[in-house]
């Protein structure tokens, strides 16, 4: 069957079907076993492994069988600085600081302002380097533990990168670069270069220590092209080959498919729109599996499956036995849309009124968290 999505570092367009991804990028799939084995030393399973929603990894088993030799690992993630953070951006680092908390691990969280200079004709350098910080509040509000969380622009940090970037450089010819992320001759010699910044961190402490340290990423999967490249060039080097974890999409509110894009204001919610803003976007925009009609919801029922606020609410719900609820009454009509909606409005207005006075208190302990040279 022809495939009719798109999931690149720069493209995610479509209806995904993540089990196709995993097959076509060779990653294994979050089974029961490896979720034991998780929870043996988490003590417990965050939701987001409970539901797949972290649904694929790249040796996982390894990152464990290390820890279990008292090997710890450290770990890696990031974010490109175009814009606001908007709720989607938070999924891989809500689980980010959980791996942190019952693994008492490092966190390195790269600020990709140089990718979003490069990639984007519209931005410009200040621009992007300012936007590095105001999204580090949004990392930092999540609750990360300060001396064990650093945080960095890469145009700031520059010198230590540039040095560890040219030793990836030299090991990426072009056609590696053409083959994996679909370039051609009319992209920038920048955006080439560039993947090789971002494999960087997945071995940077390995060279500060002195030792080798494992890496574990959580991202989402989009990014995967990036780290295969690394796995590739990372032994060469003599460091291990990062680990990963990868989760799915947060659903755009607009439709049931595809990824939330920071640029369309009315698919995304923002981490600083006031829940009165968020409230108004889910009920103007959130995409429903309701009927048309009151009546005829009552007598067949809803559609959750494709339901937008009961997708983020598979997200944003801990609690597995409430979701079950919700879900069985939208199905069969006893909740309804704009009820369904309510559920996700409290839900998410909690949220950002606890994340907004979070991100504030961040600005005064910005400093403790960011790394320079
Ligand atoms: N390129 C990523 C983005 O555009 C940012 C990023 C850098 C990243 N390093 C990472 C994301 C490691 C996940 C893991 O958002």
């Amino acid at each position: 069957m022809e495939k009719s999505f798109t999931v690149t570092p720069w493209k995610v367009e479509g209806d995904i079907d993540y089990n196709r991804l995993i097959k076509d990028f060779g990653t294994e799939p979050v089974n029961d076993e490896i979720l034991q084995r998780i929870k043996k030393h988490a003590g417990e399973l965050h939701h987001f492994l409970r539901r797949k929603i972290f649904f694929s990894h790249r040796d996982l088993n390894w990152i464990l069988d290390e820890y279990e030799k008292g090997n710890k690992f450290y770990l890696y993630t990031g974010r490109g600085p175009s814009g606001n953070t908007h709720i989607g951006h938070l999924v891989p680092w809500i689980f980010t600081k959980w791996l942190q908390d019952k693994f008492d691990a490092e966190l390195w969280f790269q600020m990709t302002d140089d990718e979003k200079y490069l990639f984007n004709e519209r931005l410009e350098l200040e621009e992007v380097n300012k936007l590095a910080y105001e999204n580090a509040l949004d990392v930092i509000a999540l609750g990360f533990r300060q001396g064990k969380t650093f945080i960095f622009s890469d145009i700031d940090y520059a010198k230590t990168l540039y040095r560890q970037s040219l030793r990836v450089a030299r090991k990426l010819t072009v056609s590696t670069a053409k083959a994996v992320f679909g370039f051609n001759d009319s992209n920038n010699v920048g955006q080439l270069f560039f993947t090789s910044v971002q494999s960087v961190p997945s071995f940077l402490p390995s060279v500060l220590k002195g030792k080798n340290v494992p890496c574990l990423i959580p991202h989402a999967i989009d990014q995967d092209a990036h780290f295969r490249v690394t796995r590739d060039i990372a032994p060469k080097l003599g460091y291990y080959k990062p680990a990963s974890i990868h989760c799915r999409f947060l659903p755009p509110l607009t439709g049931p498919g595809g990824k939330m894009s920071a640029s369309v204001a009315e698919t995304a919610i923002y981490t600083t729109d006031a829940p009165e803003i968020a409230e108004r976007k889910i009920r103007r925009y959130a995409f429903s599996g309701g009927r048309d009609t009151i009546d005829e919801h009552r007598r067949k029922g809803g559609n959750p499956d494709i339901d937008v606020s009961y997708q983020w609410l598979t997200f944003f719900e801990e609690s597995d036995e409430k979701l079950r609820n919700i879900y069985d009454d939208y199905k069969t009509g006893a909740l309804l849309t704009g009820e369904l909606k309510q559920i996700l409005i409290e839900k998410l207005s909690a949220f950002l009124k606890k994340h907004q006075e979070n991100r504030e208190k961040a600005r005064k302990v910005l400093d403790k968290f960011i790394i320079r040279d």
